[in-house]
């Protein structure tokens, strides 16, 4: 049988990127053997003008039961005054919670096309390949006590930063399941000099670290970390680290790279009955109301996620390095849509246009 795969496009730009998306993997189908068995939902607000619901609870088993789930975007400012309860990003924040999704890989990588666009120099960021692995589910943004109190005569906001060894454990060994996968070199980020968490932190991966021997690890401060990202980004592979510091710092490596319109993303969760995680898959970028319905979006952020669905649920990594290279072909011929505009005299193309490129640039591989 087919692996299954659930496309939800969502609201804005996504029904834009995602129409490319499918047509490679229309492509993958009729040129190299590798169907599957596609189903398409709504999620957002698209899902709440249908059925007065960001998510269905049908929409909902579905992403449960199938290998993967592909998403667009939601949101936009149609949706902007409905109630907190049904506002488009409550169907997307309930995909994560119910598939229990704890590890949300980010990777940072830049095409050499486009070093001229990140804010370091050149030879610091070409040919920069490395992936952010950020705890999703837990850490002090969900950690009790919280809440604005009194004290005295004045107010005190609190959060909890909390983590329990099998949280821990999960995300470590999701690192270095991925690590091994790559260069087999693991940074691990807290901050063990103040926090108990990070004190906690560093034993649990230094434990499980001995179930992957051959996984060279290192550990760091999280400030320092943030620094040498800055410094020599190439020094890293993967690197493991907590909610919140993985939150700043996968955004501040994004930026090393470009533009918003190139970024994937994946959060992954338990093994299922078939070895693979649960997993959802979704550009870094949102529904871009200030564009969309204009053809101009990039799809290339939601192709590389569907590239990594090929590596990381269906077990085609070298299939997920053709479609990468072909982006890479693409973009080193200077096709290039309007948010990657820098140089002078470059028309850019539409959405499809891209797409086209593309599939162009697989028939060629
Ligand atoms: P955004 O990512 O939608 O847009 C930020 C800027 O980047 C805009 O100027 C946009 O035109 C541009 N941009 C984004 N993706 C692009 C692409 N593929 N190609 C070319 N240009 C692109 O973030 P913003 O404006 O803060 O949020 C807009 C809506 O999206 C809001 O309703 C927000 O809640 C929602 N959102 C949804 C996310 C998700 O579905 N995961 C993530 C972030 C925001
Ligand atoms: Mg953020």
């Amino acid at each position: 049988t087919n692996p299954s795969l659930l496309i939800l496009p969502g609201d804005g730009i996504g029904p834009e990127v995602m129409a490319e998306v499918r047509k490679i993997i229309d492509w993958f189908g009729a040129n190299r053997d590798l169907s599957f068995d596609v189903s398409e939902g709504l999620v957002g607000g698209a899902s709440y003008d249908a059925h007065g619901t960001p998510l269905t609870d049908e929409t909902m088993e579905l992403a449960q039961s199938v290998d993967a789930v592909l998403l667009g975007a939601v949101g936009g400012p149609k949706y902007d005054e409905l109630d907190f309860s049904v506002k488009p990003e409550r169907g997307l924040l309930r995909l994560r919670k119910e598939m229990d999704l704890y590890s949300n890989l980010r990777p940072a990588q830049c095409f050499d096309a486009l070093a001229d666009f990140s804010s370091l120099k050149k030879d610091v960021v070409a040919g920069l390949d490395i992936m952010i692995v950020r705890e999703l589910t837990s850490g002090i943004y969900f950690g009790e006590p919280r809440g604005i109190i009194e004290e005295g005569n004045e107010r005190v906001g609190i959060n909890t930063q909390r983590y329990t060894e099998s949280e821990i454990d999960r995300v470590a060994r999701s690192a270095f399941e991925l690590a091994m996968r790559r260069g087999k070199k693991l940074c691990s980020m807290e901050k063990a000099n103040v926090m108990e968490s990070g004190i906690l932190w560093r034993e649990v991966v230094t434990e499980v670290a001995k179930d992957y021997p051959e996984v060279e690890l290192s550990h760091m401060y999280a400030d320092a970390g943030a620094m040498q990202l800055c410094r020599w980004p190439k020094q890293f592979d993967v690197i493991v680290t907590d909610n919140l510091f993985g939150d700043l710092l996968s955004d501040a490596a994004a930026m090393l790279t470009g533009s918003l319109g190139m970024l994937p993303s994946a959060s992954l969760g338990a093994p299922m009955a078939n070895g693979r995680p649960k997993a959802l898959y979704e550009p870094v970028h949102g529904s871009a109301p200030d564009i969309a319905g204009e053809g101009k979006a990039n799809p290339i952020a939601c192709i590389l996620s569907f590239s990594m669905a090929l590596r990381y649920s269906f077990d085609q990594g070298a299939e997920a390095d053709r479609l990468e290279a072909a982006v890479e072909r693409v973009l080193a011929d200077g096709v290039r849509t309007a948010d990657l505009l820098g140089e002078e005299g470059v028309t850019p193309v539409s959405t499809s246009g891209m797409g086209d490129a593309v599939i162009a640039a697989l028939d060629a591989s």
